[in-house]
């Protein structure tokens, strides 16, 4: 499977995410990862629908939209005008079929997402809901910068398993958090194909690089 590199912004400058998506993009990013938090589902706010509008004509790259909020029906609209190509709602906040069908409904792309300490088991009906995507938090949602929680690679290769056995074997999997240059071999070995890496990239002197290493 292809293997694809979703850059936080969450870790990056923000008096500058115009520019930053414009130098991600000739960096070799596949998708602009954007943290969204409200305070609520997790504890930090970062940023909303304005400033995905915002950076929008900056870059061609999917903007991967990852909702860290309760009432996630509330804000989908918003998103969807905004120019999210892909919204990745928390089976924890929401019934994930009826999201689906109103993401859809925008011709946005629909994803869901579960929490370390959710069993992969949730993530289930949504892979059978027909999400364009799947991802695992290996961090507990809040924050960057955290330590990669080894449990997940476990759950990557049940879900892998689960879709594959399901009709659903290309399905994108992405895994959020903690994800290193040492660590990203072991997390796609497992059936991941989907990279988000904000510390990662970052924190590097040389982001072309190091998103050419993390796809292996
Ligand atoms: C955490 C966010 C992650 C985070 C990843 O709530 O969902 O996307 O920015 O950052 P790193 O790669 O630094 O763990
Ligand atoms: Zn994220």
């Amino acid at each position: 499977m292809k293997i694809k590199i979703a850059p936080s912004i969450l870790a990056s400058d923000f008096s500058k995410l115009g520019e930053t998506v414009k130098l991600l993009e000739r960096s070799g990013a596949d998708l602009v990862h954007c943290d969204v938090m409200d305070g609520n589902f997790v504890p930090p706010i970062t940023f909303g629908a304005q400033a995905v509008k915002a950076i929008r004509p900056h870059t061609a790259l999917p903007l991967d939209c990852h909702l860290m909020v309760l009432h996630p029906e509330t804000h989908i609209e918003d998103f969807a005008k905004a120019g999210a190509d892909n919204l990745t709602v928390h089976v924890e906040t929401c019934d994930i079929p009826a999201l689906f069908k109103m993401i859809a409904s925008y011709g946005v792309k629909k994803s869901a997402v579960i929490n370390p300490e959710t069993a992969v088991e949730k993530a289930f009906p949504a892979v059978e809901a027909g999400a364009d995507m799947i991802l695992l938090m290996s961090v507990h949602p809040g924050w960057g910068g955290q330590k990669f929680i080894p449990e997940t690679l476990k759950k990557i290769e049940t879900l892998r398993n689960f879709c594959i056995t399901h009709g659903a074997g290309e399905l994108d999997l992405e895994v959020d958090g903690g994800v290193t240059e040492e660590n990203v071999h072991d997390v796609i070995a497992a059936g991941a194909n989907v990279i988000v890496a904000g510390s990662a990239v970052f924190r590097s002197a040389d982001m072309a690089a190091t998103i050419a290493r993390l796809r292996g």
